[in-house]
């Protein structure tokens, strides 16, 4: 007879193979939690025994979950099992094997996974749209997957002003649910991306600068905690875990539903300007004024790439206005510009963010880096020049698509920011414009990993030591951009840094959220790889 007793024993020697062991809350009240979830906790008490491959807390947690949920988990013996680990957006992710798979189809169930998760002591990561680019941010090696793909219920409030999606959706279908209605809400610029990541690390979208950031416009989130409780974390039900959860990661629980703030919003105006590296100098000089103009126009945002590819160094503006107007006077210095191509024209949203869909393919080897800056030309200039100089040392890699993509964190958006209580970023209007980098690489072998994360980590730790010596630092790490090897929470600054800590003590006084879910931005001065490309 393996008792949950006995269960519980075994890990005690065993669980170092795959965690430091977890204090967590008391068996008795994981069981009590459990059976209000209306889990037949009798089936742990199996007279089966469970799989010999490794007598880890993993394999007895994935022996259970199929007793307990045999159509919600997967396990690696079963077809769709690979399927799955092919459904992330890099390479990195997808080389990860976990030990069993689960999809939970409503909240009580994530509930009833983060505390079997407990009880086994087995680690756990969470997936909504899987574009977290490196290994172990939302899929683990050996522990548990949980999947949120089934949450995908969106609905309207009868007055419309809120938007309630699953956690598990992508953005274009909560756009598609919400057009016919001609309304949108504050998210993702590329279809596929999940609500889940996105919106817990920040949310940078089309409409940011009149609205603020995703984070900014979330008026209630359906939360699972440690302790199995699900409630529902607003402004006046729960201020500093409010607060927390914008901007705070996956630190504090797993949401299973964001109740967004609605818009009006009709077609946009959008498309890119392509022009070839003669252009690059006005590029910049373009760009550089448009940062200086943006915040008199908040129905504007530009994404500004400089991209390298066949031996060509290429300047891509995108541009997108809010409104169904054509040629809007903010972005004229782009289109005086004599462009290779230019596809501008009236889209709808959802159009607009299958546009982009179409140049971030899936499957490739990705790693993204990023850091803040003062908003001037010589800032920008020198991310340029550093970009062009370091990304030709990988010229011949396979697959190889550098980017390097620089946008105005505006004071309208930081204004916005403000507002609810304000968020966890640490950022102010009284920081000024800010110039936000995002280098993004795509490649496709593995060999040359060690070559192009240095080029990464080097552009990065160059621009970082010149807006430093400079005076143009700002210590600020966007989470949704950076990568393995950057501390993310403590660049929100000490007294954020310490008040997320503290709001973790609070509601997972274990720190499960911490120990056992050990993959992307944790609550820790250290990054998540502390050994930096070499
Ligand atoms: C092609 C592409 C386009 C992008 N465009 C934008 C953009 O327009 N604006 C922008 O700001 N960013 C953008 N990003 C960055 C993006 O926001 C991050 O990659 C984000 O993490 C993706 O969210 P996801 O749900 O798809 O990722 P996942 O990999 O599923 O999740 C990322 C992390 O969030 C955690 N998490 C997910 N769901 C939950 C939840 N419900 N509760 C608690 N934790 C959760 C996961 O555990 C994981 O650690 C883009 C990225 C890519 C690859
Ligand atoms: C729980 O499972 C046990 C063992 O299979 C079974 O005898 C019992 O009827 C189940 N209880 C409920 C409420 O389904
Ligand atoms: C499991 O079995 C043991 C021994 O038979 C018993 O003491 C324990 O109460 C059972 N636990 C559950 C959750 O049924
Ligand atoms: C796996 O994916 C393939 C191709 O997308 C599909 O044909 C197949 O049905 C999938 N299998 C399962 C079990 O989901
Ligand atoms: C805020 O949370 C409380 C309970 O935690 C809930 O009753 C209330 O409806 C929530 N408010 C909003 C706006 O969702
Ligand atoms: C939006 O476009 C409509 C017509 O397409 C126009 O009347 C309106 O003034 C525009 N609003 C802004 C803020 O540009
Ligand atoms: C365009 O650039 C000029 C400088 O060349 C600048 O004075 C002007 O403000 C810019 N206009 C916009 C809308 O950015
Ligand atoms: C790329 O390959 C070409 C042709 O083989 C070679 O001349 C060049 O030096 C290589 N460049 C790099 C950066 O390795
Ligand atoms: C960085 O910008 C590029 C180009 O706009 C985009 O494709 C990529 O998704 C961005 N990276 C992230 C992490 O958003
Ligand atoms: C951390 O990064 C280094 C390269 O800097 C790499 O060799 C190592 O495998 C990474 N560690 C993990 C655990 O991914």
């Amino acid at each position: 007879m393996m008792g949950v007793a006995n269960l519980v024993a075994t890990l005690v020697v065993t669980a170092s193979l795959v965690t430091e062991a977890v204090v967590a809350q008391s068996t008795a009240d994981i069981l009590n939690q459990l059976q209000a979830n209306g889990v037949n906790i009798t089936l742990l008490n199996s007279t089966s025994t469970p799989t010999p491959r490794s007598q880890n807390g993993c394999s007895l947690l994935s022996y259970a979950l199929v007793k307990l949920f045999p159509t919600k988990t997967l396990i690696s013996s079963e077809s769709g099992f690979a399927n799955w680990t092919e459904s992330f957006w890099s390479q990195q992710q997808e080389e990860v094997t976990p030990q069993s798979i689960f999809k939970p189809a409503n909240p009580i169930d994530v509930s009833s996974a983060v505390l079997l998760a407990e009880l086994f002591s087995c680690p756990f990561a969470v997936k909504s749209g899987g574009h977290a680019a490196f290994s172990g941010a939302s899929n683990i090696q050996g522990g548990l997957s949980i999947d949120l793909g089934a949450l995908d219920s969106i609905s309207l409030s009868k007055d419309q002003t809120v938007a309630s999606a699953g956690a598990g959706n992508v953005w274009v279908d909560v756009y598609d649910y919400l057009e016919p209605y001609g309304l949108s809400v504050i998210g993702g610029r590329v279809s596929t991306i999940g609500l889940g990541g996105l919106t817990t690390g920040g949310g940078i979208s089309f409409f940011s600068q009149e609205y603020g950031w995703a984070c900014d416009n979330v008026v209630n989130y359906e939360l699972v905690l440690a302790s199995g409780l699900i409630i529902d974390v607003n402004q006046s039900s729960y201020p500093d875990l409010y607060w927390a959860l914008r901007g705070g990661g996956n630190n504090f629980g797993i949401v299973t539903r964001f109740d967004l703030s609605t818009h009006v919003q009709g077609s946009l105006w959008s498309g890119s300007l392509i022009y070839l590296s003669t252009y690059s100098d006005q590029a910049i000089d373009a760009f550089y004024n448009y940062g200086i103009n943006a915040a008199s126009d908040p129905k504007s945002a530009v994404i500004m790439n400089w991209a390298y590819t066949q031996g060509q160094f290429l300047a891509v503006a995108d541009l997108e206005y809010a409104n169904a107007t054509i040629n809007p006077p903010i972005f004229q210095n782009f289109t005086a510009i004599s462009a290779y191509e230019n596809t501008l024209e009236v889209r709808t949203l959802p159009e607009v963010t299958a546009m982009f869909q179409e140049s971030n393919p899936d499957g490739l080897r990705e790693s993204y880096w990023t850091a803040t800056f003062a908003f001037t030309k010589e800032m920008i200039t020198y991310c340029v020049e550093t970009f062009e100089t370091e990304v030709v040392r990988a010229a011949n890699a396979t697959g190889y698509l550098p980017a390097l993509v620089l946008q105005v964190i505006s004071t309208d958006m930081t204004t916005q920011m403000q507002k609810n209580g304000g968020n966890a970023l640490g950022l102010s209007p009284s920081d000024g414009n800010l110039l936000l980098l995002n280098l993004s690489f795509m490649w496709e072998d593995i060999a040359d990993d060690n070559l192009i994360l240095n080029i990464l980590g080097t552009i990065t730790s160059k621009t970082i030591a010149y807006a430093k010596a400079n005076g143009l630092y700002n210590e600020y790490l966007y989470m949704n951009y950076a990568s393995q090897y950057q501390a993310v929470i403590p660049s929100y600054g000490t007294t954020n840094f310490n008040k997320l800590k503290s709001v973790s003590a609070k509601y997972d006084p274990f720190q499960v959220f911490q120990k056992l879910q050990p993959g992307y931005f944790k609550l820790s001065t250290a990054a998540p790889n502390t050994t930096y490309p070499a």
